[in-house]
């Protein structure tokens, strides 16, 4: 860990860089949420894992949801608490670790809960809540790509295969449906899952809504969320509500600094060639797909930022590059890119394809200081192939 006073023009790159002061910004919107509205919020890991950054998330949130045996095993040591857990499947191999790390455990499906409840059931070193994941097949996403509920959606149990009486051990009901959405969308699945899974809600403790509250968002309408989640909660007196955000808790935290090492021009397209990647660096770039916002450029052509450039990675895949943004002055060798917002699903999602330098991870602290969390070798590349 090396502390060093760098700015955004000066940080070695490829780096991203977390802004702790961002950072606690949204813990307290969602904290100010969790208290208000009675409920729980904790952190999924899949959209957010860097864990040398939990003690201060531990300053305003005492939980996290885990998809996996190692987000799990992470949770326990890392935020040193029970995880929430559900995976799409779980397999023999990986029940001890999901056991000695989780307080709650849901199942995608009932096989996998009549497999192995028995084990949970027997389980001495504490009591697991066990959950059903339910598919109310409501979903305002749009991308398919992270639309889960559709109705041939193989995750979580649609209503018609539901028994209106749950299993013994059933103790909670959990829903995903939303990605970057707001309170109203929230409202409406309410609606479809209040009137779909109403005999299983009389019979469970505790729901989980998901992820996807994209709470931190400045147009979100967090009044709206705590008098829905408040009225929620007078219906259903006796269930615990629990929120599990991931995008939120990183929303627009940081950024992904690059710098342009070439600039080639072809058939009339100006590429600037920089020293990171879109496929492995930015994989929702391409994947979701969307043109993220570069610093000082514009997204699209306006009166001062009249210059097109494509921007390339530096993977060999022909599809790394995104375009086109529009500068006010020609860029050069040299400067600096920086992407805003690459902090979630993006140090969790990368790859090391074609052995490209990997960024390092900085802390700019709320002292001004700068902590270099992690600086990728030759060595993580290698030992990745062994
Ligand atoms: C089950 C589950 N919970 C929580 C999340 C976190 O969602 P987000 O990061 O959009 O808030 C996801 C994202 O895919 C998810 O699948």
């Amino acid at each position: 860990m090396a502390t060093t006073p760098y700015t955004l023009d000066t940080i070695p790159t490829p780096a991203y860089v977390l802004e702790e002061d961002l950072l606690r910004k949204n813990l307290q919107v969602i904290r100010h949420v969790a208290e208000q509205a009675g409920v729980e919020i904790i952190l999924a890991f899949k959209a957010y894992a860097l864990w040398k950054t939990f003690p201060i998330f531990r300053e305003y949130i005492s939980g996290c949801t885990a998809s996996s045996p190692w987000e799990a095993q992470m949770g326990h040591e890392q935020m040193q608490c029970l995880t929430h857990t559900y995976a799409p499947i779980y397999r023999d191999e990986d029940l001890e670790t999901i056991l000695r790390c989780s307080g709650h455990l849901t199942f995608n499906s009932l096989g996998q809960f009549e497999r192995f409840y028995p084990q949970v059931a027997a389980y001495e070193g504490h009591r697991i809540s066990c959950g059903l994941r339910i598919n109310p097949e409501y979903s305002e996403v749009e991308t398919d790509l992270y639309n889960p509920a559709s109705s041939t959606s193989r995750l979580g149990i649609p209503a018609a295969d539901l028994p209106a009486k749950l299993p013994t051990g059933v103790e909670g009901l959990h829903f995903h449906t939303h990605c970057e959405s707001n309170s109203y969308a929230l409202e409406r699945t309410l609606e479809v899952v209040e009137q779909k899974f109403a005999p299983q809600l009389e019979q469970v403790q505790w729901i989980n809504m998901g992820g996807g509250h994209l709470m931190t968002e400045k147009d979100y309408d967090t009044d709206h969320l705590i008098q829905l989640l408040r009225a929620f909660k007078d219906r259903h007196p006796h269930l615990r509500v629990i929120m599990e955000p991931g995008s939120a808790f990183a929303w627009q935290t940081g950024t992904l600094v690059t710098t342009i090492e070439d600039i080639v021009e072809r058939g009339g397209v100006r590429t600037l060639m920089m020293d990171a990647s879109f496929t492995c660096h930015m994989p929702d770039t391409l994947e979701m797909p969307y043109q993220p916002r570069i610093r000082g450029a514009a997204n699209s052509i306006d009166d001062r930022h009249t210059l097109a450039y494509r921007v390339g990675g530096n993977s060999c895949l022909s599809g790394d590059y995104k375009g086109d943004w529009y500068f006010a002055s020609a860029p050069r060798v040299g400067d600096r890119l920086i992407f805003e917002d690459m902090i979630h699903y993006t140090t969790v999602k990368t790859t090391m394809f074609n052995g490209i330098v990997h960024p390092s991870i900085w802390l700019h602290k709320s002292d001004g200081s700068w902590e270099e969390c992690r600086r990728y070798r030759y060595e993580d590349y290698l030992h990745r192939m062994d």
